[in-house]
């Protein structure tokens, strides 16, 4: 399945004069030559009607008349939060792959074009605005982080390409407009989870608050793990913030030392979360951090070490569940890509799957067909649980607390919403 798939898209007119090459195999050399001069003429005519077709030019939702469905992805797969768009990405593969082994989508096989965005701002919007300009593709996959869906999703709005986050949880993406959907629950009811785990389960009375100002989504997750602990009877013993991409957290760290807390509140990603887990211990600041999803990566103890251990943080999916639907597709992933399944892999599954069933059901590539048929999708079976599209575009789904013991995650209860 392979061939299906490629990370920078070539162009269409390449192949063609391997093609009409074939001409020169002939053995009769009187139709040789006289192929010689009509095979100029015959690459300037063709060049001539390719262009005025504009099959060498796909505009926006051309990807439905050639004979694959392009499908546009972006993703981190390179930098600082590298990992999230690598498991999404296998996530994402390994649906476009099995869908294609069973015939494809309305008889045509898709094209995932997938783009990197580095994990870096501003780069997100430039990938999709080609993917969407240049290469024509019918729907938009992607992101992880929230700052770069929100990056993108204007400009599938305008150019009116549905776009699903596979697991994005800041409410304002979904916001942004009508053909910007998730597959994933929002921050308002991840903070709750903590919160609620924090206060009822943990016992906790004193919570600090550790913000990462550049992230929208730590900075959303943060304000409702705040409003749902404050609710629950508890008190914010400190409010720090830092900025996506620091290394040094002492000042921070020494001053929520001060306050006296029982826990900390790190809604960061993966890097950060882990520095500071390390720097707080340094500092003797022995009591255990919590978190959101954005801690989930195979890097996230590598760089914390025992300093992670007793940590909890929420999240969409765990391998751990035992359910013949989650042990299916975390055999699945592991048989291809010998790596264990995540949030971010099965999310990435789920999104591509709720497409292709969009798509079916809209019977077309038409943006605003298919847009209004993903609206429309009620209970779509999902590996990472059963998917209802919301009125405002969002997926209402169980949230997952895993605990970091002996290094490795482990599961310890499931909150439905
Ligand atoms: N929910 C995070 C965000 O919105 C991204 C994330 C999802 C990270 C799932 C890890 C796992 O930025």
């Amino acid at each position: 399945m392979e061939p299906e798939t490629r990370l920078k898209p070539g162009g269409k007119f390449s192949s063609l004069p391997a093609r009409v090459g074939g001409a020169h195999t002939s053995q009769f050399k009187l139709l040789a030559n006289f192929m010689k001069i009509w095979h100029g003429y015959f690459l300037a005519a063709l060049a001539v009607a390719l262009f005025l077709t504009g099959c060498n030019k796909p505009s926006a939702g051309s990807g439905a008349s050639s004979d694959t469905i392009k499908v546009g992805e972006f993703a981190s797969l390179t930098g600082s939060e590298a990992t999230f768009g690598q498991s999404s990405h296998h996530g994402t593969q390994l649906a476009v792959d099995e869908l294609n082994a069973n015939g494809g989508v309305l008889g045509k096989k898709i094209q995932l074009l997938t783009e990197d965005n580095q994990s870096q701002a501003g780069q997100s919007a430039t990938v999709v605005r080609k993917l969407i300009s240049s290469d024509g593709v019918v729907a938009i996959l992607g992101e992880v982080a929230s700052s770069r869906s929100l990056e993108a999703a204007p400009i599938c709005q305008q150019n009116k390409i549905p776009m699903i986050s596979p697991s994005s949880t800041n409410p304002k993406v979904t916001e942004t407009g009508d053909y910007i959907f998730r597959v994933c629950f929002i921050d308002p009811f991840q903070g709750t989870v903590m919160a609620n785990f924090a206060r009822q389960t943990l016992k906790l009375q004193n919570v600090a608050v550790l913000t990462d100002v550049k992230s929208d989504y730590s900075v959303g997750l943060a304000k409702f793990f705040k409003l749902g602990f404050t609710a629950a009877g508890g008190k914010i013993a400190a409010e720090q913030n830092y900025s996506g991409g620091d290394k040094d957290f002492n000042a921070q760290l020494t001053s929520i030392k001060a306050a006296n807390p029982d826990a900390i509140f790190v809604p960061g990603y993966y890097t950060e979360v882990g520095l500071i887990g390390l720097q707080s211990k340094q500092l003797g600041l022995n009591v255990p951090m919590l978190g959101g999803d954005g801690w989930e990566s195979t890097s996230l103890v590598p760089i914390g070490g025992a300093a992670l251990e007793g940590d909890y943080f929420s999240t969409h999916f765990s391998p751990q569940d035992t359910s013949p639907v989650v042990q299916g597709f975390a055999k699945k992933f592991l048989d291809k890509f010998h790596e264990s399944s995540d949030a971010m892999s099965a999310l990435g599954y789920d999104s591509v799957m709720i497409l292709a069933d969009a798509i079916k059901k809209a019977g077309t590539t038409d943006g605003a067909k298919v847009r209004d048929a993903l609206a429309a999708e009620k209970d779509f079976h999902g590996v990472t649980g059963n998917i209802t599209i919301d009125a405002s575009r969002n997926a209402s789904k169980p949230a997952v607390i895993l605990a970091i013991t002996n290094g490795v995650f482990q599961y310890v209860q499931t909150v439905a919403p």
